[in-house]
């Protein structure tokens, strides 16, 4: 049987993660429930998991869970509505947040238009409830809005030929599936594996608009988690990393005045103390067993107010 995902720096973080363990923790990402079974197993009975996922399979795997274990709680949606938590969902305890981004291998593997590898329809979408697809992105972006995605997401220098190519390609004939985009991609950036995983990974995060989630779930979570309670996140892609590493930065100091400012008057408060100076990675070991912990960085951040 294969497995679903291997949780990556399973044992870093949650060791971690967990300060109580009669408290409340947050797993922001459930994908096939790796990181969530391990908080479980290290709590008590008033302990208690919430999870989150956008995806069906994961909530399949979740309603198993929580139907063998009281302690455990699904919520089928994307992790930017943290926030509705404690008003929606009444929930008064936030002891720790975990963010284990990006996609399980189940789902680069299996579902719809993630990898270049397999020929399918272009899809690409997390949520299926989502509007516009890799479809839309590929087919109805124009220059600057593709050029920018392989740009910004996917750090293409050839981002504009790339824009181009597609739009000439389109013009004749739409763009449906993923060997289709992956021959263009090949044409005018290389056919290496890492190109064309940078490209479609790039595309990935603008379906999905995955960096305006973390964005909006990650502050909910520095607002919400109680004092001694921590933040842990894993990141896969450089720009996910600089959005943690900058939050937990600004969050950590006590003074945001201009540079030539000669005394102090902004009045900030720092609300976190960081506890990974410089991210944690995988050890050797973890990466030649898996070789999705390759890219993976882990920060960490307690909150002191
Ligand atoms: C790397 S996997 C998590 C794996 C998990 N920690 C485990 O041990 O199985 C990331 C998961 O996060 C989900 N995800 C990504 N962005 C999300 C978002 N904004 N809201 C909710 N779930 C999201 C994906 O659907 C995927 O299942």
């Amino acid at each position: 049987m294969t497995v679903y995902h291997e949780p990556v720096l399973l044992k870093e973080s949650i060791d971690f993660l967990i300060t109580d363990s009669k408290g409340t923790y947050i797993d922001a990402t459930f994908g096939g429930g790796g990181h969530t079974r391990e908080i479980l197993s290290r709590l008590a009975p008033e302990g208690r998991v919430i999870a989150f996922d956008v995806d069906d399979n994961s909530r399949r795997i979740a309603d198993d869970l929580s139907a063998a274990d009281g302690r455990f709680t699904f919520l089928p949606k994307n992790f930017y509505s943290i926030s509705s938590l404690r008003d929606e969902y009444h929930v008064a305890r936030f002891n720790g947040f975990l963010f284990d981004l990006g996609v399980s291998s189940y789902q680069i593997d299996n579902e719809e238009g993630f990898s270049y590898r397999r020929d399918e329809r272009l899809d690409m979408r997390l949520d299926k409830g989502l509007e516009a697809s890799a479809f839309e992105v590929v087919n109805t972006y124009d220059a600057d809005g593709l050029a920018d995605v392989f740009f910004k997401y996917g750090e293409e220098p050839r981002a504009r030929v790339l824009a181009r190519a597609i739009i000439k390609t389109r013009d004749q004939k739409k763009i449906e599936t993923t060997s289709q985009l992956a021959e263009i991609v090949a044409r005018i950036c290389g056919r290496s594996a890492k190109t064309l995983s940078r490209i479609f990974q790039a595309i990935r995060i603008e379906v999905n608009k995955e960096l305006e989630a973390l964005a909006d779930g990650l502050g909910a979570a520095v607002d919400l988690v109680e004092k001694g309670g921590r933040v842990a996140v894993i990141s896969y892609h450089s720009l996910e990393d600089r959005i943690v590493k900058e939050k937990f930065r600004y969050e950590a100091s006590t003074c945001v005045c201009p540079p030539e400012a000669i005394i102090c008057t902004c009045g900030k408060v720092a609300r976190l103390k960081i506890l990974t100076r410089k991210p944690i990675v995988p050890g050797e070991a973890e990466v030649d067993g898996n070789r999705r912990a390759r890219s993976a960085k882990l920060r960490v951040a307690e909150k002191i107010v």
